[in-house]
């Protein structure tokens, strides 16, 4: 896809910003065709926004159209906003309402932070949103699946973050309650952020890199590798000038999310219990989430598909401990259950 010759009269945005509170848009949504290097009409003007819903891939408006653009999409987060925190703390909303306004406003979140990624007001907000949704979802597992049940499909490009952030908070519950992690809310609530920051890096990442459908050039690789450097960078450097306050553990996580236990990760191929264990645990619920997410490139599998995926293929990669809990957790209560009981005793190949 040529984005240079696209950025320079339209621009790349984020259907999400759009689509929550209204019906019809005034303006035109495009996409590109790849064959025929042109836009192509998606979405008239006033034509119902479930098109748009319905429609997988990038998608790109008239830079003439902006203002009206970041116009809907502050009313569009305000709207968000207001709507969660009636609704997670009314008694007269049911678990689905609060679910769906959780879920409204963590897009629309998570898409406003990654697209501005200097505005420390943003991220201070963060930690109101989770902090309700731990105190929300906690011991709670009518809750947590419900909360499973939304992560199943997405097409959003940052929902991403929003799913692990949930896959994560349902499996330190879980890991709290049988006793494997004893952590303070203070804890908690650092890892929560930590997960839901965790692929900040991406937003350096070019868009023609980044949404590439087709195979990945090492150059591409190379520069997609350099995201949790780019993210542990970005907020490092919030803490030290705009006074934001983030613990080692959220850094931990942006750092070393793509480590791997045999080394084979990146960016430093740090091996075993040298990479932190908030990482570890990252890192099982972020690749989760990647089998399950149906993608431009990739058709997604079920829950129970990806947790066989997580035991059969890719083991050796992740902590044995947390990937067995991991699996109690969301895998088929069947032989893989079984085998997974058994596998921590089991010795690590040599
Ligand atoms: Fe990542």
């Amino acid at each position: 896809m040529i984005f240079s010759e696209l950025l320079t009269n339209y621009k790349l945005i984020d259907p999400v910003q759009l689509c929550t509170h209204f019906k019809l848009l005034p303006f035109e949504i495009f996409t590109y065709n790849e064959t025929q290097k042109n836009y192509v009409l998606l979405a008239g003007k006033n034509n119902p926004i479930d098109i748009l819903k319905k429609y997988k891939g990038p998608v790109f408006i008239s830079k003439n159209d902006m203002k009206a653009y970041l116009n809907i999409s502050f009313e569009n987060f305000d709207k968000c906003r207001t709507d969660f925190e009636d609704t997670i703390s009314s008694d007269l909303s049911s678990t689905e309402e609060k679910v769906k306004s959780l879920y409204n406003y963590g897009d629309v979140l998570v898409a406003n932070i990654l697209n501005n990624p200097d505005d420390p007001e943003l991220i201070k907000g963060t930690h109101f949103f989770i902090k309700k949704v731990i105190h929300f979802s906690s011991g709670d597992f009518v809750v947590i699946d419900r909360l499973q049940r939304m992560t199943d499909k997405d097409k959003y490009q940052f929902r991403h973050s929003l799913n692990v952030f949930l896959t994560g908070i349902t499996f330190i519950h879980f890991l709290l309650k049988e006793k494997f992690l004893q952590l303070s809310e203070q804890e908690v609530s650092a890892m929560a952020l930590g997960l839901f920051f965790h692929d900040v890096g991406m937003i350096y990442i070019p868009p023609e890199i980044r949404l590439k459908t087709g195979a990945l050039t090492t150059h591409e690789r190379d520069t997609i590798q350099k995201h949790p450097i780019l993210g542990f960078d970005l907020l490092n450097n919030m803490i030290k000038q705009r006074n934001v306050s983030l613990s080692d553990v959220n850094l931990d996580i942006i750092k070393y999310h793509h480590e791997r236990m045999d080394g084979s990760g990146y960016p430093f191929k740090l091996q075993g219990e040298n990479i932190p264990v908030a990482a570890r645990l990252c890192s099982i619920c972020d690749v989760y989430n990647a089998l399950i997410m149906d993608r431009s490139y990739h058709s997604s599998i079920d829950s129970f598909s990806a947790c066989r995926v997580l035991f059969e293929e890719m083991r050796n990669l992740f902590d044995r401990q947390l990937l067995k809990y991991f699996l109690i957790l969301l895998g088929p209560k069947n032989q893989l259950t079984q085998n997974v009981e058994n596998y921590s005793e089991e010795k690590l190949p040599e």
